[in-house]
């Protein structure tokens, strides 16, 4: 905290002083990072396309009920992408699709995503569907814990193998880096404020600053895929890789 209380006795009456102690007191306690502009670090269309790509990879396992059970957990892994996803575009300065109804978005797919069964699945898939057909105005989604951490990780794992295979080919696969970062991005938005693994109160700034290099590999993987800068882009990729390296050190050891 760069922050410095100039004490002054003059200044001080009883209800102040109780004031000032108690923020004192507060300071010590770790608060979440506000996200920045979310325009600065992330197209907002990169994000609605991965929605929307989501929603196409998902269709397949809805289609009957052997599907649903061969594929549940991809499917459970996918709509829990589709929170995180939801969260960070219902809080994007950006307008889309999907930003309106964000709050709704993200109740349904966290349901399809706890879907035990398959008539639970259906259920919120319809509700997932028809959220997304949604076209008034609502009100941006809290940043809170709301996605599956667990799940988000291994999502994470998927898209990480995917932009480092792009790698191999960047120019072809600009655009799909670009969404891979966007996803990336919003998986680290929504980590930072998932602190249930934070077994020691002392190590939330820790957790916060982790996952925040996270969100920033992910915005730089953004911008150099936008701005086809292939030296940047596997730079970027190795900072991601570090901050994956670097949090699971501390909070993820066994
Ligand atoms: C801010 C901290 C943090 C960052 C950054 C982070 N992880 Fe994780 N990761 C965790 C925690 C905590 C768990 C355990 C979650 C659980 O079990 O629910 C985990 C679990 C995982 C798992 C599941 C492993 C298992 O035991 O099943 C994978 C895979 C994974 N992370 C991949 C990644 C990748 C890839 C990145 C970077 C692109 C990354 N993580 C970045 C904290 C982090």
């Amino acid at each position: 905290m760069s922050h410095r209380i100039v004490w002054k006795s003059q200044y001080c009456g009883p209800i102040l002083c109780v004031a000032l102690v108690a923020g004192v007191v507060g300071l010590s306690f770790a608060e979440a990072p506000a996200a920045p502009k979310l325009s600065t670090i992330v197209p907002a269309a990169d994000l609605d396309t991965a929605v929307k790509n989501y929603l196409t990879k998902i269709a397949p396992f809805m289609a009957d009920e052997a599907s649903y059970g061969k594929n549940k957990d991809q499917l459970l892994q996918k709509a829990n992408a589709i929170v995180a996803l939801a969260q960070t575009l219902g809080n994007h300065d950006e307008e889309t699709k999907v930003k309106g109804p964000a709050v709704a978005v993200m109740n349904a797919a966290r349901d399809l995503a706890r879907s035990k069964d398959y008539a639970g699945a259906q259920t919120a898939y319809a509700a997932l569907n028809k959220a997304l057909a949604m076209t008034e105005a609502g009100t941006a989604p809290k940043w809170e814990k709301f996605a599956s951490l667990g799940k988000l990780m291994h999502e994470t794992a998927e898209v990480n193998s995917r932009l480092r295979r792009n790698v191999r080919r960047f120019d072809r696969t600009k655009d799909d880096s670009a969404e891979g970062a966007a996803i990336l991005l919003a998986f680290a938005q929504a980590t930072i404020y998932d602190t249930h693994e934070v077994k020691n109160p002392a190590d939330m700034p820790k957790w916060y600053a982790m996952a925040v290099e996270m969100r920033d590999a992910a915005a730089e993987l953004s911008k150099t895929s936008h701005a086809g800068d292939e030296a940047g882009f596997k730079k970027a990729l190795d900072r991601l890789g570090k901050s994956c390296d670097d949090c699971h050190e501390v909070f993820h050891t066994e």
